[in-house]
């Protein structure tokens, strides 16, 4: 840890920038050389403050409190440890945020890929379980399927896509955000999950709009119903996370193969988090069963997305 360049330094405050908006652990943030005496002068403070605490990357929308609370507190502590002149600012916005009464519980997660150079702004739930559903919680299976489609985008290029039971549509967005896809449609089986996606829609594409991209309603129990499949053929069907209540497998796979029969060519990426082999399992065994021919892709770490892999997962294709 010493003196860097301007460059450097900026270098790595845009890391600092992306890992505080997506809420990355304070403890986990990869602080380098950015609170060295050396480089912290009061114009670097003001830049740190102004690329994340008060960053205007989504207009008025904010990570949790607590986080942003436990980032001021660890960047005073560190400066005052060391001696350093603290910009009054800092204090100020610290006791602002202390005084402050936003809503612990639902607040945004900020996606920022910097070497895409665009971003994708989830209002997000701590809650796993929220008015009954999963689906207001970003959870690490669409992190890791994102990470496999940035390492993998000629996969998506130019594709007509639909991804099941997207949740805060996390995966879909970043598609659609850097792959170029033909079009892209987020689907989820939950109306109160589907109306946060068209808000989140809305905050995401406020210039030019949505282009290429629509939210639909889509419920695997009445896919005979929907009026998606008559009128969209994917060629390739993404999902996260949707492997885990063996109830719902036969709608989902009688879903996948609806689709399927639509395209031959139709390709399933399919990211798991492997809670319970047996139930991962059982859900493949089905797929094996309807001649679903199944691959295991190879993993990509967390590089662009911070998501905690404590837990595996293991992302899966599928062709006829
Ligand atoms: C564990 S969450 C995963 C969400 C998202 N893919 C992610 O990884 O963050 C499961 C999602 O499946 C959706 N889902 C559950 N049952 C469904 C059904 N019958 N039809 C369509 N979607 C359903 C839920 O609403 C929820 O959004």
């Amino acid at each position: 840890m010493g003196k860097i360049s301007e460059t450097e330094l900026d270098r790595q405050l845009d890391v600092i920038e992306a890992e505080f908006l997506c809420s990355k652990p304070i403890e986990l943030i990869e602080w380098k050389d950015v609170l060295h005496p050396d480089n912290m002068t009061l114009s670097a403070q003001n830049k740190l403050m102004s690329k994340t605490i008060n960053s205007s990357e989504f207009k008025s929308r904010k990570t949790k409190l607590s986080h942003r609370l436990r980032f001021l507190r660890h960047i005073i502590d560190t400066l005052e440890r060391q001696n350093v002149d603290i910009e009054d600012g800092l204090y100020e916005i610290y006791t602002n945020l202390l005084q402050n009464s936003d809503n612990e519980v639902e607040f945004c997660k900020i996606y920022k890929l910097i070497e895409f150079q665009t971003s994708v702004c989830l209002p997000h739930s701590d809650e796993i379980i929220k008015h009954g559903t999963t689906g207001f919680y970003t959870w690490e299976a669409s992190c890791a399927l994102s990470e496999w489609a940035l390492a993998n985008m000629d996969q998506f290029k130019g594709k007509q896509i639909l991804e099941l039971g997207c949740g805060t549509g996390l995966c879909g967005f970043v598609i659609h955000r850097t792959c170029d896809p033909k079009f892209i449609y987020l689907t989820d089986g939950n109306e109160m999950v589907f109306n946060e996606l068209i808000k989140t829609r809305d905050i995401n594409y406020v210039e030019k709009g949505a282009q290429n991209l629509d939210i639909q309603m889509l419920d695997w129990y009445k896919i005979n119903e929907s009026k998606l499949v008559e009128t969209f053929t994917p060629d390739v069907i993404i999902a996260a996370d949707i492997i885990y209540d063996n109830t719902l497998f036969e709608p989902l796979s009688r879903t996948i193969e609806t689709f399927f029969n639509k395209s031959k060519n139709c390709k399933l990426y399919m990211a798991c988090t492997v809670r319970n082999e047996d139930t991962i399992n059982e859900f493949l065994n089905i797929l094996d069963a309807m001649r679903f021919k199944r691959s295991e892709e190879e993993p990509v770490a967390p590089t662009h997305i911070y998501y905690n892999n404590a837990t595996p997962i293991k992302i899966f294709s599928f062709v006829k």
